[in-house]
């Protein structure tokens, strides 16, 4: 589902600049602060109205300039149809994107472009709090059924409610009893989701880490949020008066986790920082493996500074794997020499030069 064509006006240091960019791989090389991760900031930006690298998208948007857009012409649906599809954003925080010619909204926009980081912060899901660890999760749950989004807010919304009434602190045991079963039904639906796609995850991770990780296993498994013993009706009741102290609901699908284990210890704990950027690495490529099996068409992979951090050898390992997934890649490094050998010569491999935040001529 590749992009043909991609304009970016306006993001970070990029003042204006046009790529034909590869179905296959693309390497973005350059020196430091000549605009590799913004021009990967901005296909993010394509695909999902924000930025990977802050939450105040003004940032974004080039000083001086008052808003920013990218375009792109894009097969979505791997169908050989080319569709314009296009973002723009205003230092007010307006959003416009269009696809097709028509206003859309980020939900859609998310569905068309499936679009997964591998960047420094990727750590943060060995690292980092269980929150990125359901977001993770949940990438993966919304492109595999399409009931996720729904059920997600209504979930959010019973949740806000519930812990209104536990803030309030008063609450009749007939109104409890009426958000309880709201809850219990939202998160019981949304966990069947989530136990689902990591049974599905698990056997695409166990084999590409088996494959990148020189056989060393890890064991991936999926915590609910609750003691599933009990059932969440009944734990619902036991944390009450605690819930009620402190004014918000501490068991539910809000508190799910992934947890990563080696040798029954914590990941996280065990392994080195380039064992960890594989774990991460082969995470995201199953997500990826595992939404083509699904959905039949690929993602599109953003790989910022693929070489730091991994060998020669696990960098070959780690291309093999893209190649393999038959996704776009947007791949950055600063020394392309790096990157050039670990291609098949099928592979379309195409190499953009920044400079200043302008491609230049190789
Ligand atoms: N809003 C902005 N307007 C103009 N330039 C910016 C803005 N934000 C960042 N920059 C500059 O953009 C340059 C490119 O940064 P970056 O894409 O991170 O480089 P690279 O990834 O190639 O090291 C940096 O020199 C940075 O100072
Ligand atoms: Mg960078």
């Amino acid at each position: 589902m590749p992009i043909s064509q991609l304009s970016v006006k306006a993001i970070r240091n990029l003042t204006e600049l046009s790529l034909s960019p590869s179905p296959q791989i693309n390497i973005i090389h350059g020196i430091n602060g000549s605009g590799k991760s913004s021009l990967l900031e901005a296909i993010h930006m394509l695909g999902l109205c924000r930025s990977f690298r802050t939450n105040k998208l003004n940032h974004l948007i080039q000083s001086d300039q008052s808003l920013c857009t990218v375009f792109a012409q894009l097969d979505a649906m791997g169908s050989g149809v080319n569709q314009p599809v296009g973002v723009e954003r205003s230092l007010q925080g307006d959003n416009r994107i269009r696809y097709a010619g028509n206003n859309i909204d980020i939900t859609t926009l998310a569905e068309l472009l499936p679009i997964q980081v591998i960047n420094s912060e990727t750590f943060q899901i060995l690292d980092g709090s269980p929150a990125i660890r359901r977001q993770f999760i949940d990438w993966g749950v919304f492109h595999a059924d399409a009931s996720f989004i729904r059920l997600w807010r209504g979930f959010r919304r019973v949740l806000k409610q519930r812990n209104s009434l536990l803030k309030y602190g008063k609450i009749d045991h007939r109104i409890r009893a009426v958000w309880d079963k709201e809850f219990i039904g939202h998160a019981e639906q949304l966990n069947t989701l989530r136990e689902s796609y990591i049974d599905l995850l698990k056997p695409e991770f166990d084999k590409i880490l088996n494959d990148l990780l020189d056989g060393m296993k890890l064991d991936l498994s999926f915590s609910s949020g609750w003691d599933k013993k009990r059932g969440l009706d009944q734990v619902l009741n036991d944390n009450f008066e605690r819930d009620l102290k402190q004014g918000y609901t501490s068991a539910g699908p809000q508190r799910a986790d992934l947890r990563l284990k080696i040798d029954g210890h914590t990941a996280a704990e065990r392994l080195s920082r380039g064992q960890k950027k594989v774990v991460v690495s082969a995470l995201k490529l199953a997500q990826g493996f595992l939404f083509y099996k699904l959905n039949s068409r690929s993602c599109i992979y953003l790989i910022d500074d693929l070489p730091s951090e991994l060998d020669q050898q696990h960098s070959r390992l780690f291309c093999n794997y893209l190649e393999k997934a038959a996704s776009q890649c947007f791949i950055t490094c600063v020394d392309k020499t790096v990157l050039s050998e670990y291609w098949s010569s099928e592979t379309e491999v195409s190499f953009f030069n920044l400079h200043e935040g302008a491609l230049s001529t190789p």
